[in-house]
């Protein structure tokens, strides 16, 4: 059995050790917000965190989560970092298909609570590996500013 918080909650799963946490999440918890993609970390769709940090969800093993807090898109607007982005992201309709979008709120969640003022270059450095077949690109940079700015003024 693993254990770990996921937004908060205990669990507790039955799973092999190398199971990816995309799948736990998903097949095993019902969890479905967290986006398969790609499968090799190549495009950022199942991006949570752990212990604060975005992690790619397709490349975590169960195992390595094993007493940690998981945090997935159904549980970070619960932050304020992560309630100001969805907020932005919601004025600014950055939305176009959505499939990549958790992954892309997770990732911005992270950015600004580590840099809560981000430059351009900080925003492009930390969402490069958040793939929009899309192109919300610039909705995303603009969300982000403004989610920033929400947060300072708090
Ligand atoms: S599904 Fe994990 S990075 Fe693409
Ligand atoms: S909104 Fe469609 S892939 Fe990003």
């Amino acid at each position: 059995m693993i254990e770990f918080k996921v937004n908060g909650k205990e669990v507790s799963v039955d799973v092999p050790d190398d199971m990816p946490i995309l799948w736990v999440l998903r097949d095993v918890l019902g969890m479905t917000g967290t986006k398969f993609g790609c499968g090799i970390g190549q495009c950022g769709a199942c991006t949570i965190h752990v212990g604060g940090e975005a992690r790619r969800g397709c490349l975590t093993q169960a195992s390595e989560i094993a007493g940690h807090d998981v945090t997935t898109i159904e549980g970070i607007g619960a932050t304020p970092a992560g309630k100001a982005v969805q907020a932005a992201w919601l004025n600014l309709e950055v939305v176009q298909c959505g499939y990549c979008q958790s992954g892309q709120i997770m990732s911005a969640s992270a950015l600004l609570k580590t840099t809560p003022a981000p430059s351009d270059s900080d925003i492009d450095a930390a969402m490069t590996g958040n793939i929009c077949r899309c192109g919300t690109y610039l909705r995303i940079r603009d969300a982000i500013k403004e989610a920033a700015k929400s947060v300072a003024a708090k």
